[in-house]
């Protein structure tokens, strides 16, 4: 591909865009929701998809709509809101290269202002005889007729030949370059099962770019199954990806995906690696983005984690603090504000009224009404007259938990009384309501938090067992929130639930209540999901 050709596509695909614009793909929604346990409604998804908006990335890929009915549903939510309004990120769904599937992937998008369909065929032997049951020509032909269809309903078609890493190169460069003749506008090469090597797969995209003609954009998709994710996506840009697909926190399958504030933020510390390659990401937005894809997937981030980890600015050895002190540049190479983690920002405190809690969420970009607003409020209250300072990350805490249950009308935790300690059997009774029915029931555990998570089994009856349980806080101090996962498996279907409260038993209580909820949810919606359709 002639630099001139690159440089027309990323023109044509970004409008507007500098002429070294990287292409920040979100797959937080699609592949990231392919993380086990992970399932979010179409409420959660529009959230997060939100805030991609906010945080400025070029496309959001919203999910793979013949997957299920809830996929669709949830793609065409966000077509229709987010991705209609001005300025936007383009919307793209993912589709097996049959005729339906595409067709019903641009049924699912078509009110977006900008509208990408994402065809994908496996192209490595291991894929195509274990899996497709289809030799080279099949493969090819299938290439051609799902690209060509989906040229029909959009002119911003990507092509991706699942498991390219392993795919012998002469046959992957003859299944690019049917693509391109079908008409695919983005060649994206993905490392499916994270066998790459950075050298090895940077080579890969520079061979791509020399071997296959036309008008392309190429595209870089990065498992972690061996941590490098991240070190391949920059491998695939300093050889000419202008594309980096990528999700929040690094979800993804199995180990992940490459994570977005990573690549993003290896672009800007290092811009001598990558002169002139730039992306639109507004990186003060990243911190918020990860916490709220930590909460609702219920996927806890992991102290270390570079830039969104919690401990990615804390100095623990006096040394390092006296470096700090004198100079940040000493032991630090990011500011934390430049990527939002600007420590315990005090918004409220218990005089707090209403209105200045509505407005202060609006500030924060939360938008927020009617039952979930009342109840966020009176669950501001109750926090204030146990913690001094409210911070933006605990505001972000309770509307999360109380828009997730407000949604969804499921169980309301009434009332919880738990008596343990070092004498006697732990004990719990909890009342329970859901659409205004109540139940209590009362059970003894092993601790306090055990004996109310029995006393909910009691109440809600539900045949769920406990797989996970984490606890962290949501910032520093005495009096800080308690954030609880936990994680339940039923019949085959895992969920996670999420709960917080100063009081570590109340936020086991809530998360359990919220895991309970979410998996008759997910029963109820769609049981087979799973196995029907995958990518
Ligand atoms: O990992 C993968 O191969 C994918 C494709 C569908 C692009 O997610
Ligand atoms: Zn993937």
């Amino acid at each position: 591909m002639s630099d001139q050709n690159q440089q027309a596509s990323r023109e044509h695909y970004a409008p507007g865009a500098p002429a070294e614009h990287l292409v920040v793909f979100d797959t937080t929604l699609r592949d990231g929701e392919q993380s086990p346990g992970i399932s979010l409604d179409t409420g959660e998804k529009l959230e997060i998809a939100e805030q991609l908006a906010r945080l400025g990335v070029d496309y959001i890929e919203a999910g793979f709509p013949v997957a299920s009915q809830g996929d669709f549903e949830a793609v065409q939510a966000i077509a229709r809101s987010v991705g209609a309004q001005p300025g936007a990120p383009a919307i793209c769904g993912l589709s097996r290269t049959s005729l339906t599937d595409v067709d019903r992937c641009f049924e699912a998008l078509r009110d977006a202002a900008r509208a990408r369909i994402h065809v994908f065929i496996s192209t490595s032997p291991q894929h195509m005889e274990h899996m497709l049951k289809m030799n080279e020509a099949q493969v090819i032909a299938e290439t051609r007729s799902g690209v060509a269809r989906a040229r029909e309903h959009t002119a911003d078609v990507e092509f991706s030949p699942q498991d390219a890493t392993r795919t012998p190169l002469e046959f992957m460069i003859e299944v690019l370059t049917a693509a391109v003749e079908a008409g695919a506008t983005t060649l994206n090469i993905p490392d499916t099962v994270g066998y790459g090597i950075p050298w090895d797969f940077g080579a890969l995209i520079a061979h791509v770019r020399a071997q296959v003609p036309g008008d392309y954009v190429i595209s870089t998709h990065c498992h972690n199954d061996l941590g490098l994710a991240t070190a391949n996506t920059l491998a695939g840009i300093q050889a000419g990806a202008r594309q980096v697909e990528v999700c929040v926190n690094g979800l993804g399958e199995r180990a992940g995906n490459a994570a977005l504030e990573e690549v993003v933020m290896a672009l800007k510390i290092r811009p001598d690696q990558f002169p002139g390659v730039t992306t639109t990401v507004r990186t003060e937005e990243l911190a918020r983005a990860s916490r709220l894809v930590a909460r609702l997937s219920g996927y806890p981030v992991q102290y270390n984690k570079a830039v969104v980890g919690r401990n990615a600015f804390a100095h623990e050895s006096g040394i390092h603090q006296h470096g700090v002190l004198a100079d940040r540049a000493t032991y630090e190479i990011i500011d934390a504000t430049t990527v939002g983690q600007v420590g315990s920002q005090i918004v409220l405190g218990k005089h707090s009224g209403r209105h200045a809690f509505a407005d202060t969420l609006g500030k924060m970009g939360l938008v927020i009404q009617g039952d979930a607003l009342n109840q966020a409020f009176t669950r501001f209250k109750e926090l204030a007259d146990r913690k001094v300072e409210i911070t933006e990350a605990d505001l972000e805490a309770i509307v999360a938990e109380e828009l997730g249950r407000t949604l969804v009308e499921g169980y309301h935790l009434d009332a919880l009384e738990v008596a343990g300690g070092t004498v006697g059997v732990p004990r719990a009774r909890v009342v329970v309501s859901r659409e205004g029915v109540k139940s209590e029931a009362s059970a003894e555990g092993n601790g306090m938090i055990d004996a109310a998570c029995n006393a909910i089994r009691e109440a809600t009856g539900t045949d769920a067992t406990l797989i996970g349980f984490n606890v962290s806080s949501v910032t520093g101090g005495i009096d800080a929130l308690g954030d609880v996962v936990v994680q339940l498996e039923s019949r085959g279907l895992k969920v996670s639930g999420r709960g917080v409260s100063t009081d570590v038993v109340e936020a086991s209580a809530r998360a359990y209540l919220a895991a309970v909820d979410r998996l008759a949810r997910v029963r109820a919606r769609d049981e087979s999901r799973r196995t029907e359709v995958g990518p």
